[in-house]
């Protein structure tokens, strides 16, 4: 197996990641800069590396030979994560929620890169950052270091802090799409002055996330801060569902950008935006910085 060190790798990657200007007359006089996040990496692409960079160091510096961590069968994060153990020599678990069923294509490429998978129902999914429940898993697998579901541990606002840091432009608001916390958690971390921070979450009913948010604040920098807020109306049914008006949103966009955008996050949260900048919420004359955490194509 080649083991490449953290160093040397994240020189490969395309960092800081490009800024450009997304041109539509439909934003008005509010200038929005796409943060391409997409384009750093194949796999650990978007949020991931921003989110797992910390945690491959400290999981490094304390030993540990074994990544665990938990996901939908249809998780992004799994995949970055057996990619990422395959890349830097760490054995890793995969515990996905629900029965076993035949592999998708990220399942695959999870095993592909060496992941073991195993299975959590429902019930005991929900309560898999239980002491006994993460007992339950070391007594089966040995020592772990664990990586919670999406990656949004504490040492994950570092990696997305930096990301605030690369951009030169002057901005007044960042924008993303919410899963876990993670991203907007460490987007609100990095910021200056009067910035703020505007996450869409694409679940729904899902305004348990406000305090997940808050609580990964507490735990990695001591305090909630108050510059970033979830939007919670856009999730179009809940998670990796869609409605005619997000499709119509994303052939209307590939057809004025010659781009297609990832529906589970990307366009959820990029249909939000527009709308707050119809509805008046973004303030005309606004910058704002919008970042790419999935893959967004260009097309033909
Ligand atoms: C492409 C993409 N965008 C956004 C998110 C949401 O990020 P977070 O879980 O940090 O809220 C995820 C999940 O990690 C993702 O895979």
């Amino acid at each position: 197996m080649v083991v490449v060190l953290l160093e040397d790798f994240e020189r490969s990657l395309r960092l800081p990641s490009p800024l450009t200007e997304l041109s539509d007359d439909r934003l008005g006089s509010v200038r929005v800069l796409m943060k391409r996040d997409d384009l750093i990496d194949p796999v650990l692409s978007g949020n991931k590396w921003r989110k797992l960079k910390y945690q491959l160091v400290d999981a490094r510096s304390r030993g540990a030979t074994t990544l665990l961590t938990f996901g939908g069968a249809y998780s992004n994060h799994v995949r970055a994560v057996a990619a990422a153990g395959r890349r830097f020599g760490f054995a890793t678990i995969g515990m996905i929620r629900g029965e076993e069923q035949p592999f998708n294509d990220q399942l695959a490429a999870a095993v592909a890169d060496g992941m073991r998978l195993h299975y959590l129902d429902r019930a005991t999914y929900r309560a898999k950052t239980a002491p006994d429940v993460l007992d339950g898993l070391r007594q089966k697998f040995g020592d772990f270091y664990l990586v919670p579901e999406g990656g949004s541990a504490p040492l994950a606002l570092r990696g997305c802090s930096e990301m605030i840091a690369e951009i030169q432009e002057r901005f007044d608001l960042v924008v993303c799409p919410v899963g876990t916390g993670g991203t907007l958690a460490g987007l609100s971390a990095g910021l200056t002055g009067g910035q703020r921070a505007l996450g869409f979450s694409v679940l729904r009913g899902a305004e348990y996330l406000d305090d997940e948010v808050a609580g990964i604040q507490v735990e990695a920098i001591g305090k909630r801060l108050d510059n970033w807020s979830i939007n919670h109306r856009f999730h179009f049914g809940g998670f990796a569902r869609r409605k005619s008006e997000l499709d119509d949103f994303i052939a209307e966009f590939r057809d004025r950008h010659g781009i297609a955008l990832d529906w589970v996050y990307v366009a959820k949260a990029l249909y939000g935006l527009y709308a707050c900048v119809e509805e008046g919420v973004v303030g005309s004359g606004a910058t704002v910085v919008f970042v790419v955490t999935g893959p967004m194509t260009k097309q033909g």
